[in-house]
């Protein structure tokens, strides 16, 4: 594997054994895993705020010997008008062996992959409205390690649909999983038009009898300022409760990508009750990290 820029270019094959991999490296003390890429760098390009997905795979690269830097866009010389092809070729040229990019811009990362001729290895930490492939991996391997087999899971997904690559990212993983049924709910104006994914009418019917209920952020920086949806009401209508909670399996598990905005999509008795599997998230989020960063440096 050379560069992961869309989940749906793994197989279920692959996607397994990066929960392995991750698996395997939980186990591992780090004194021994930072021998494994000594003397390898990589450099993080995030043009989008992040918090989680930044530092993990900063932690993910140091815990592999990756030395990793991240360059501060804000400072750089992309405010002084240099392209953003020039900004790449010119830290290429420092002899990086991955770049990690986050951009606003849909399929970004794939043109830079082209810039580089195909040499430099880069992974997609979010592009636009589009995937966000490393998310929907630690989802994927989160969902697997409380459930096990996709294939009988009814996953629920409430918010935001429409601008969330991370619901992207783990609809196209949980497809490739197999998985038995995916559940959307959000207004109109937020989810896909397209979509073969079952749209329930109402929170009540997409949460009953889910296994994962996944709540997404409303992505507030990506909505067209004529969007008619009422804000003000979003949690009577769209936000996870422990009543409505009850209408899931006992067994469910609850997620969400981060960062949660609390008392909107999600209350904070589910945000912090025992059902959610949220800090988990964002603990594999860097053993996840790691597992594919090792598997694209081997
Ligand atoms: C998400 C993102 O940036 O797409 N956050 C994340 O990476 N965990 C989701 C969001 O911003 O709502």
């Amino acid at each position: 594997m050379k560069h992961l820029i869309d989940i749906k270019a793994l197989s279920a094959e692959k996607i397994t054994a990066l929960f392995a991999q991750a698996q395997q490296f939980n186990q591992t003390p780090i004194k021994e895993t930072r021998k494994l890429h000594q003397g390898r760098s990589a450099i993080a390009l995030f043009f989008e705020n992040s918090t989680r997905t930044l530092t993990s795979f900063q932690l993910a690269c140091q815990r592999l010997g990756i030395d990793i830097t991240a360059l501060n866009i804000e400072h750089s010389s992309t405010q002084k008008g240099e392209t953003l092809c020039d900004t790449l070729l010119t830290l290429n040229a420092m002899q990086t062996d991955l770049f990690i990019v986050r951009h606003q811009q849909n399929n970004i990362q794939q043109e830079m992959s082209s810039w580089l001729n195909n040499e430099t290895s880069i992974i997609n930490a979010g592009d636009g409205t589009n995937q966000h492939p490393t998310q929907g991996l630690l989802d994927l391997y989160t969902i697997w390690q409380y459930k096990q087999d996709f294939s009988t899971l009814k996953v629920a997904i409430i918010g935001d649909i429409k601008h969330s690559r991370v619901a992207n990212s783990l609809m196209d993983g949980l497809n490739t999983m197999n998985v038995g049924e995916i559940s959307l709910f959000a207004p109109d104006e937020l989810i896909p038009s397209k979509t073969k994914h079952l749209k329930a009418s109402d929170m009540n019917t997409c949460v009953k009898d889910a296994d994962v209920v996944v709540m997404l952020r409303i992505q507030k920086e990506r909505l067209p300022e004529d969007l008619n949806v009422d804000f003000a009401q979003w949690h009577e209508h769209y936000g996870l409760t422990n009543e409505r909670l009850k209408l899931a399996k006992p067994e469910a598990i609850v997620m969400h990508p981060g960062p949660m905005n609390r008392g909107i999509e999600i209350s904070d008795e589910v945000a912090d009750g025992s059902q959610s599997v949220i800090w988990q998230q964002v603990r594999n989020g860097v053993l996840m990290r790691q597992a594919l960063i090792h598997k694209i440096l081997s």
